[in-house]
């Protein structure tokens, strides 16, 4: 039912740093900072041949992302998103195997503009993860 990891998304302490690491040290193609409302994000989106890496920072002081980092101040990967191709048939089979995906369990516009779910951790091994309809 997966098909491509998509991105894996890494919060970061310090947004400016992080993207001047992957750029100048790891050599990669770092987008522009682009500020997320809706999601309580701030996000760098790294282009690598075969996927995608998202830096997250929070935005405002709801952010799913200020817990996390108050358990990782040193930052760590955040979630890992999978693509489908069809986001409700994919939700309903997960529902039916006892997942729990997070939230109303509708899909949301992710940062893509594509439609997105969160399944719960502790249902996939302590990652959190994204599907992303594509
Ligand atoms: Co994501």
């Amino acid at each position: 039912m997966i098909g491509r990891l998509n991105h894996v998304a890494i919060a970061v302490p310090d947004l400016d740093a992080a993207s001047a690491q992957y750029r100048d040290a790891l050599g990669a193609k770092v987008g522009a900072p682009q500020h997320e409302p809706d999601h309580g994000v701030t996000v760098v989106f790294i282009e690598l041949p075969n996927t995608k890496i998202e830096l997250l920072y929070p935005l405002g002081e709801n952010s799913p992302i200020n817990g996390f980092l108050e358990k990782n101040p040193a930052g760590g990967i955040h979630h890992i998103c999978y693509e489908v191709d069809d986001i409700i048939a994919a939700r309903d089979h997960l529902t039916s195997t006892g997942a729990r995906v997070l939230g109303s369990g509708e899909p949301k516009i992710g940062a893509h503009g594509k439609p997105v779910l969160f399944l719960h951790p502790k249902d996939f091994n302590g990652c959190l993860v994204e599907l992303e309809q594509v």
